[in-house]
C-alpha cells in the first residue's frame, strides 16, 4: 500500500520515517515535505518520496492521493483538517485518517471546545468567551484573579498572551479585538484563568469510540534555556516524563480524553484521528490546556521513535471503528529531541544556510522541518530547521544521544536550547 502524508515539518519526516517502517507500507509520498523527505528503500524501511503539493489545496490533495493510487492519507498540520480535507477525501472514497471538519472544531476554535469541556464536566481554566470589547473588559473588571487571553481561531501557536497584570490582559484584549493581531482568529476571543503548574502532552489514538494513548511527553514551548523568552512552536521534547506515573495518564484518559470521544459521539462528530490533550498538572489537580487534532511538533520526534507498534495498522484500524482490537505497544526507555532553530526565530531570520553534518549523527535520529534540497545541498528554509532525536535507556542516555548528535550538526546562526528534559532530570536529583 503507498501512503501519503500531508505536510512539511519535523513531525511529518517522523510520520513518514514511522509508516515506512510497517510491513504494510510499500513507499510513502510526502506533499509538500521537505529536504529530508525523500530516500530510498532498505530492509525493513520502504522507500519514500517528496512530491508537490499545498496543504490548503484540499481538491488537488485529493487529486494527488488518487493519481498516485494512494492506500492511505495521514494529515500532518491542523489546517488542512480545519478546511475540511477529510470529509473531501471520505465523500470520494479515499481512505484518510484524522477528525473531519465537524470534530476538529475541538483546535480550530478554543470557544468550541472550551465549552465543550465545560458542558462535558471536563477539567479546566475558567472562562468567558466574548466577540466585543466592551463585554471582555466588563468582564476583566468581574473577576479576581490573573488571566490567559486567547484569540479563538488558528494561529499558528502564537494566539495565546499569558498576563502577569490585569493592565496587561486589558492590552491584550485590546491589540486582539481592536487592531486585529490576529486577524480573523481573533474574531472570538476567550479569557481564562491563569493557572500554574508542570505541562503534560497526551496523545491518544482514537476511532469514534475507544481511545489509546501513546506514550506521553513534554514539550518545551519557550524559546530560551530556562524557559525565558518569546514562545514557540516547540523546541525540544522528550517521552516518557519520568516523574508522572500511569496514575496521572489513567486519570486523563479518563476525566479528559474518554470524555471527549463520548461527547464528539453524542454531537454527531465522531473522533477519529490523534487527539492531543495538553494538561497542566495544577495543585488543585489536572486541567485541560487545549486539545489539538493532530499529531504535535515536536512531541511526534519522540511519541513515534518509542512506539513498537505498526502505525500504519493502527491507522487503519482507527479508520475501521476497530481500535479495541488493538494493542498500542511501546519501546522501553526514552526518547529526547533537541529542535535546532535558525538565528532569531521566532523572530525574524535568514534561509538558504547549507547544513553539514546530517549524516554524521548516528546512532541519533535526524527529523527535517525547516530544510531544502538545493542542487544537492541541504539548506535552512524555515524557523525551526531540524530535530535531533535520541533514545535511551533513561532520560539522560537519550539526552546525551540527541545532544552529541546535535554536536555533529552545523549551519550558520544555528540555535538550540540546552537545558531539554534537565527540569525531570533536576527532579530525579532532589
Ligand atoms: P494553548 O495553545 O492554549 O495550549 O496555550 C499555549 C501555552 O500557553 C500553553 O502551553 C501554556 O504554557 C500557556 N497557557 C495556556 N493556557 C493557560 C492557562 N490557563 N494558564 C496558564 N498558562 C496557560
Ligand atoms: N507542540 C505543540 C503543538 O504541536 O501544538
Amino acid at each position: 500500500m503507498k501512503v501519503l502524508v500531508i505536510g512539511s515539518g519535523g513531525r511529518e519526516h517522523a510520520m513518514a520515517w514511522k509508516l515506512a517502517q510497517s510491513n504494510l507500507v510499500s513507499e510513502v509520498l510526502v506533499a509538500p515535505g521537505n529536504g529530508g523527505t525523500t530516500w530510498s528503500g532498505q530492509d525493513g524501511l520502504a522507500p519514500c518520496r517528496t512530491v508537490a503539493g499545498n496543504v490548503e489545496d484540499i481538491q488537488g490533495l485529493l487529486a494527488l492521493a488518487q493519481q498516485e493510487g494512494v492506500g492511505l492519507t495521514a494529515v500532518g498540520p491542523e489546517v488542512p483538517l480545519a478546511l475540511g480535507v477529510v470529509d473531501a477525501f471520505q465523500a470520494a472514497g479515499a481512505r484518510i485518517f484524522g477528525p473531519t471538519q465537524a470534530a476538529a472544531q475541538l483546535e480550530a476554535s478554543k470557544a468550541y471546545s472550551k465549552r465543550f469541556m465545560a458542558e462535558m464536566g471536563i477539567p479546566t481554566a475558567e472562562f468567558g468567551t466574548f466577540t466585543g470589547k466592551a463585554e471582555a473588559l466588563a468582564y476583566l473588571d468581574s473577576i479576581d484573579h490573573l488571566v490567559v487571553v486567547k484569540a479563538s481561531g488558528l494561529a499558528a501557536g502564537k494566539g495565546v498572551i499569558v498576563c502577569d497584570t490585569k493592565d496587561e490582559a486589558i492590552a491584550a484584549v485590546t491589540d486582539i479585538i481592536d487592531d486585529k493581531r490576529f486577524g480573523a482568529a481573533g474574531d472570538q476571543v476567550v479569557i481564562e484563568e491563569r493557572l500554574t503548574g508542570p505541562e503534560l502532552s497526551l496523545l491518544a489514538i482514537c476511532d469514534g469510540k475507544t481511545a489509546k494513548p501513546l506514550i506521553h511527553s513534554r514539550d518545551h514551548k519557550r524559546a530560551y534555556d530556562g524557559d525565558q523568552g518569546p514562545n514557540t512552536g516547540g523546541m525540544g521534547a522528550y517521552a516518557p516524563v519520568p516523574e508522572v506515573g500511569q496514575d496521572v495518564i489513567d486519570e486523563i484518559m479518563a476525566k479528559v480524553v474518554q470524555p471527549t470521544v463520548d461527547g464528539m459521539a453524542k454531537r454527531d462528530a465522531p473522533y477519529v484521528g490523534i487527539l492531543y490533550a495538553g494538561v497542566m498538572l495544577t495543585p488543585n489537580g489536572i486541567k485541560t490546556l487545549e486539545f489539538n487534532c493532530r499529531f504535535g511538533d515536536p512531541e511526534t520526534q519522540v511519541v513515534l521513535p518509542m512506539l513498537k507498534s505498526d502505525l500504519a495498522e493502527m491507522m487503519l484500524a482507527a479508520i475501521d471503528g476497530r481500535l479495541n482490537d488493538v494493542t498500542v505497544e511501546n519501546h522501553a526507555g526514552s526518547a529526547a529531541t533537541v529542535v535546532m532553530a535558525s538565528g532569531g526565530y521566532p523572530g525574524s531570520y535568514a534561509k538558504g544556510k547549507v547544513i553539514s553534518g546530517l549524516d554524521g549523527v548516528e546512532p541519533a535520529t535526524v527529523f527535517h522541518a525547516g530544510t531544502a534540497d538545493k542542487n544537492g545541498d541541504i539548506v535552512t528554509s524555515g524557523g525551526r530547521v531540524l530535530a535531533v532525536t535520541g533514545t535511551g535507556a533513561d532520560l539522560q542516555q537519550a539526552l546525551d544521544s540527541a545532544y552529541q548528535g546535535i554536536k555533529k550538526v552545523n549551519f550558520d546562526k544555528a540555535e538550540f536550547r540546552t537545558d531539554i528534559g534537565q527540569s525531570s532530570i533536576e527532579n530525579q536529583q532532589s
